[in-house]
């Protein structure tokens, strides 16, 4: 069994008539800003205590096609963690909420804490909901190597991992999302598109990609990964982790709508 934990389908999605499109574009778009990082958003001794949380907390999912083991921030397991991780997020970005992910007992979950042992391929967080309007991602490493490419590229559909492998293609469906899980999709690429993407970067950073795969896109920032800062950047991004890893990566990711 891959899964552990099966989140709750939320009603609103499964309706008959749920949208095709992004609902509230207009205030996305809106809201959308520059990637920034936070140096040292949270000090080494708080790096140590946000390990410890990690330890305590139990497995979500442990998806084997990633090689990643994910843990919810559930809250409760270290109040003190929990109260400065929510106001530190809101310091820096303003009024949100924790988006996707509920507890059992309906409490937010304030992200995902994954181990990584490969890079994960280009993809989008926008969540699972069109009438959602998406926000900022956060993301806090908590193991020092490695990089997350952002590239200029946007899009607003639902969490998708794009790729022109038939052989991933052929594994979408729109039933992926009423689990909580990513589509798949080639619609990163305008069709005639031919400008080839940049070899340098390639090779430095994303070789885990068919450089095909990445033709049109453009690199906005690259995030170098170093415990205890925050990334901070907008959900329609397409993003990569970089292909260099050491054994594996662990970092906190949360995502937040208006
Ligand atoms: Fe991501």
């Amino acid at each position: 069994m891959e899964y552990t934990h099966s989140e709750t389908i939320k009603k609103d999605q499964v309706k008959e008539n749920k949208p095709t499109e992004r609902i509230h574009i207009e205030t996305i778009i809106k809201n959308q800003s520059k990637p920034r990082v936070v140096k040292k958003m949270f000090s080494s001794s708080e790096v140590a205590e946000l390990h410890e949380l990690n330890e305590k907390l139990p497995i979500t999912i442990h998806n084997k096609e990633q090689n990643a083991i994910k843990k919810r921030w559930i809250q409760g397991y270290n109040e003190k963690l929990d109260k400065i991780f929510a106001d530190r997020i809101k310091n820096e970005v303003g009024d949100f909420k924790f988006d996707t992910l509920k507890a059992e007992d309906g409490s937010d979950v304030f992200g995902l804490i994954q181990k990584c042992h490969l890079p994960l391929p280009t993809h989008t967080d926008t969540g699972f909901n069109l009438n959602d309007t998406i926000y900022k991602q956060t993301l806090v490493p908590l193991t020092p190597y490695g990089q997350t490419v952002i590239f200029k590229n946007r899009f607003y559909g639902v969490a998708t991992f794009f790729t022109i492998d038939e052989n991933e293609l052929i594994k979408d469906s729109p039933n992926l999302t009423l689990n909580e899980r990513c589509r798949k999709s080639s619609a990163h690429i305008k069709s005639g598109e031919t400008k080839k993407f940049d070899p340098e970067i390639h090779k430095k950073y994303l070789a885990h990609e068919d450089i095909n795969n990445l033709r049109g896109l453009e690199v906005e920032f690259i995030f170098d990964w170093s415990p205890g800062d925050m990334l901070i950047f907008d959900r329609s991004h397409l993003h990569a982790a970089s292909s260099n890893i050491k054994n594996f990566k662990t970092g906190i990711a949360t995502f937040l709508k208006k």
